[in-house]
């Protein structure tokens, strides 16, 4: 069968790459895709993410049989709905959907009207009442704008004069809406679960990111700077009760208020002393999540989507290795970054998956914030971050950073 997959970055690189392996698949396209794609699937640079007419008449001429969408921006514009009325399958969530990713309100309403654990908030819709709740609220305290911001819309505020900055960065007049979210304290988690409906079945591998750019958890928030996975210090029985009280009863209130959801819903996780609680929902794979558990999954992802239609047992097969990433992103980023930075020492061949370079003559230059990912595989963690390292360290180019600790947290509880 011909699949088409959506998107530009590193989450995308790995899916057609993971899709090359799949005996079900002839023929792989990527639109937009990227330049370090261009030897497994045929990349349509030209046309863009956002081009929805372009993409479903491309769909239709090509006789693609599946659509895998990565990032969050088509799902919540509707892309799925567009191919779907065209009777293309899609893999990634419709409009209604995808809301779960598009309105932080949206998820905590659902969240609320169904106990499903995640922090208390309060939504407030204009500055000034904002700017009370400030004078009062408990510290730390999460302020999240609603809408898609890139991982980038939530400010952790410490005391009033940083809570006070991030009601005027937020609130860009009067009016808008911001979440206001009590802080959770506890590691966070990704679990990914693929649901169509009713049907969710959560990946029995959980990943952790690292969101914040700097070591130790320190700087502003990004879309991720390193992942990896398993998680050797969350045990079966978190995943287990993650499953029973947050991964199928929001699959049954998405299911029950009419909402269908058919590809993986993101789930990012605290475990407090609580239990584990909801920090938000993604209606996609994450990236560089994606990067680090594909890579461990065995099993063929396109089967499982296959299955995932049908509503059959679904049965992930993984490696016996751990896997860690680590992300080499722009200098500057998530601030402002320059472009056009040569990058060379890595290889197409499964070692990396680019998020931000282009082919530009014989060489490649960046072209985002977040670049390229360079993986390690081994028989435990600490062997898969030497590898990791090993990786990231083969690459040259003057133009970059990475953290030096992805996958610490795992590697303290050897
Ligand atoms: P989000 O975009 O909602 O995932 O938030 C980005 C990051 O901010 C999360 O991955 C967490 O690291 C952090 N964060 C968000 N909400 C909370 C919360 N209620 N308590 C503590 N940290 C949070
Ligand atoms: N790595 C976090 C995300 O994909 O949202």
């Amino acid at each position: 069968m011909k699949v088409l997959v959506i998107g530009t970055g590193g989450r995308e690189h790995i899916l057609a790459h993971k899709l090359k392996q799949s005996s079900l698949v002839n023929e792989i396209f990527a639109i937009p895709g990227n330049d370090a794609m261009s030897d497994i699937a045929d990349v349509h640079c030209e046309i863009a993410e956002t081009d929805h007419t372009q993409i479903v008449e491309f769909a239709v001429e090509h006789d693609i049989s599946w659509v895998i969408i990565g990032p969050e921006q088509p799902l919540t514009e509707g892309l799925a709905d567009k191919l779907n009325a065209k009777q293309i399958k899609v893999f990634g969530p419709n409009q209604a959907a995808a809301q779960i990713e598009g309105s932080k309100l949206f998820a905590k309403q659902l969240m609320q009207k169904y106990h499903i654990p995640t922090a208390e908030y309060k939504e407030i819709s204009n500055k000034s009442d904002a700017l009370s709740y400030i004078e009062t609220c408990q510290y730390p305290i999460v302020l999240k704008k609603d809408g898609l911001a890139a991982g980038k819309g939530v400010i952790i505020a410490e005391n009033y004069g940083e809570a006070e900055a991030a009601v005027h960065s937020l609130y860009l007049q009067e009016l808008g809406t911001v979440v206001f979210e009590q802080f959770l304290e506890g590691e966070e988690f990704s679990l990914m679960t693929f649901v169509n409906g009713d049907y969710a079945v959560p990946f029995d591998c959980i990943a952790q990111d690292h969101k914040r750019a700097y070591d130790d958890d320190k700087g502003p928030n990004t879309g991720g700077m390193g992942a990896y996975c398993p998680v050797p210090h969350i045990d079966k029985e978190v995943l287990n009760l993650t499953n029973e009280v947050i991964a199928q009863p929001i699959a049954q209130a998405m299911y029950k208020e009419g909402y269908e959801f058919f590809g993986v819903l993101y789930i990012g996780v605290i475990l407090t002393a609580d239990g584990p609680k909801v920090i938000e929902f993604n209606a996609r794979f994450g990236d560089p999540e994606a990067q680090v558990l594909l890579t461990r999954l065995e099993s063929d992802l396109m089967q499982h989507i296959l299955d995932l239609e049908a509503k059959k047992n679904i049965a992930f097969k993984w490696k016996d290795s751990s896997v860690v990433g680590v992300m080499l992103a722009s200098k500057g980023y998530p601030g402002n970054y320059e472009k056009g930075k040569t990058v060379s020492g890595f290889d197409l061949n499964g070692n990396y998956f680019v998020s931000g370079l282009k082919r530009d003559r014989d060489k490649f230059v960046t072209n985002g914030g977040r670049v390229i990912l360079a993986l390690g595989e081994g028989h435990d963690i600490a062997t898969a971050k030497a590898n990791a390292y090993k990786a990231a360290e083969k690459i040259q180019s003057d133009g970059l950073f990475y953290r030096k600790d992805i996958s610490n947290k795992a590697i303290k509880h050897l």
